[in-house]
């Protein structure tokens, strides 16, 4: 598949890493293409470095991975991605009374508000509930992780699935997008455990069923 990845810092490097070899076109979506760095992460991951409008409208899947707070401008700059993929791994934080939180949630979520930016684009919730460390590579962990995905498009979380499973996850299908109000607080209960409560960043949730 041809997949962009808008924004590579933490997220969107590790997606490029674990994609890498996979048999995907990677497109990497970047504000300044003779930067060392990128240059450096373009011959790595095997990608071509593009501006991000022109990296998301070559591609079939556009992966978002922005901070919250540039988010809105950024993803509307990208331009009319009608039919289009759109993977939304943000999750929208704010540092609230002292400490990390969800800036918004329960009534609607940020995969809603990607949605509202982008009309016509698939949007699916997911990568949003682990650390960058593991959607790079989990392949140490004694069990699949587990991954879930919210969106309204039943093709496109087929499609996701194909990705995460190339990531080495577990997909689960957790519904409608509006289901993104449950993915993004279980991302705060991931980042609780590993930063807060002294868990670190290597682990992941496993689902564990009886044997069939
Ligand atoms: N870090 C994690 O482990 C983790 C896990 C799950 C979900 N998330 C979510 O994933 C998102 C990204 O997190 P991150 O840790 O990868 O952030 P990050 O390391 O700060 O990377 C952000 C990237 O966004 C780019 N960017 C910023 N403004 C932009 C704009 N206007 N147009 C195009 N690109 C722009 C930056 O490019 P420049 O280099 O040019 O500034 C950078 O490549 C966040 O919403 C976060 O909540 C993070």
């Amino acid at each position: 598949m041809q997949i962009a990845i808008i924004g590579t810092g933490n997220v969107g490097s590790a997606i490029a890493h674990g994609l890498k070899g996979r048999g995907h076109e990677l497109c990497l979506g970047v504000r300044d293409r003779t930067r060392p760095d990128l240059l450096s992460l373009a011959v790595a991951v095997d990608a071509r470095l593009l501006e991000p409008a022109q990296a998301a409208q070559a591609a079939e899947i556009i992966i978002l991975a922005l901070p919250w707070d540039k988010a809105e401008s950024a993803v509307k700059a990208l331009g009319d991605l009608s039919g289009k993929i759109v993977i939304d791994c943000m999750n929208p934080l704010a540092m609230i009374d002292g400490s990390l939180s969800l800036a918004i949630g329960h009534s609607t979520s940020g995969a809603e508000q990607v949605q509202s930016w982008l009309p016509g684009a698939r949007i699916v919730k997911t990568l949003n509930q682990v650390g960058a460390e593991i959607m790079q590579d989990n392949a140490s962990l004694p069990h699949r992780p587990a991954q879930f995905m919210a969106g309204d498009d039943e093709a496109a979380k087929v499609a996701v699935s194909i990705l995460l499973r190339d990531l080495g996850f577990e997909p689960f299908d957790a519904g409608a997008l509006k289901r993104a109000r449950l993915l993004e607080p279980l991302a705060m209960v991931w980042i609780n455990q590993a930063l807060l409560r002294g868990k670190g960043r290597n682990w992941a949730l496993a689902a564990v069923s009886p044997a069939t």
